[in-house]
């Protein structure tokens, strides 16, 4: 079982293999996903609205990033593990944005940092690659820009990403997220980067393919974004498991002999 490392990433471009990621956001999820094969975890900052319940990933903080990353770290043995840098670590300066990235490898054990922005992000970027971190980029719809963006729109224009792509790229990121790009754009972008594109919401054409792990596993109720593909419903059979516990402890029948204790115990 070979590690994944960011040249491996590179290279499943070029050998045209798809590549997979998923967010993990704890020990015991992070180590399922890694024995399954999976390429990447990320810890997105999506763990501010999956896990903390906040409405969107701007409060999420540094420490509780590298508090998670640490956690999925423990629970893996191949795959890349990706940390997201939370809204307001890397906007102020370059100073910041690469004592933020340094602190978030080295408390964590990260392998890489994402951060995300187009070519407004160019030197940012540069500055954290310059000091030999990883970076994974993200383009298209960014959610740390809700409030600019007015909501969670699929992002269409179709100059401005591709120049955002081309920026990432020249920064020296070594992959990049397209997240809600129309499916043309993003086979364009795909077929002109070197570096692999990983989509979410971006169509069939890009180099892999990302999704949150709680959508995917049915874990967020009814609503889903259009480009989320369900695999199980796991919410009513956590639900049926646990109405089962309350009625089994209300009637006496839980916990049952097997469950239980008796001083002669071996
Ligand atoms: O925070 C996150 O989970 C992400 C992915 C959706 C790409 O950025």
């Amino acid at each position: 079982m070979a590690k994944v490392t960011v040249p491996e990433i590179r290279r499943k471009k070029e050998r045209g293999e798809k590549i997979t990621m998923l967010t993990a956001y704890d020990t015991p999820t992070a180590r399922i996903l890694d024995e399954c094969g999976v390429d990447v975890l990320l810890v997105g900052d999506s763990v501010g609205s999956v896990v903390a319940g906040y409405p969107n990933t701007l409060p999420v903080t540094v420490e509780e990033m590298i508090y998670h990353t640490r956690a999925v770290v423990r629970g893996t043995e191949r795959a890349l593990v990706v940390i997201d840098m939370p809204f307001m670590s890397y906007q102020v300066s370059l100073e910041e944005a690469k004592r933020n990235a340094g602190r978030m490898i080295k408390e964590s054990g990260a392998e890489a940092v994402k951060l995300e922005g187009g070519a407004s992000m160019r030197e940012t970027i540069k500055a954290i690659v310059d000091i030999d971190i990883p970076v994974m980029g993200h383009i298209g719809l960014t959610p740390q820009s809700i409030h600019k963006l007015g909501g969670y729109k699929v992002q269409r224009q179709r100059e401005k990403l591709l120049e955002d792509a081309r920026a990432v790229e020249e920064a020296g990121a070594f992959a990049v997220v397209l997240e809600c790009v129309p499916e043309e754009v993003a086979r364009e972008i795909t077929s002109e980067l070197s570096i692999p594109t990983i989509g979410i919401g971006a169509g069939p054409h890009c180099d892999g393919q990302v999704l949150v792990i709680h959508d995917l596993l049915g874990l967020l109720g009814d609503f889903r974004p259009r480009f989320v593909k369900r695999y199980v419903n796991l919410r009513p059979i956590i639900s049926e498991a646990v109405k089962r516990y309350i009625e089994e402890v209300k009637e006496g029948l839980f916990p049952d002999e097997e469950h239980t204790f008796h001083l002669g115990d071996r």
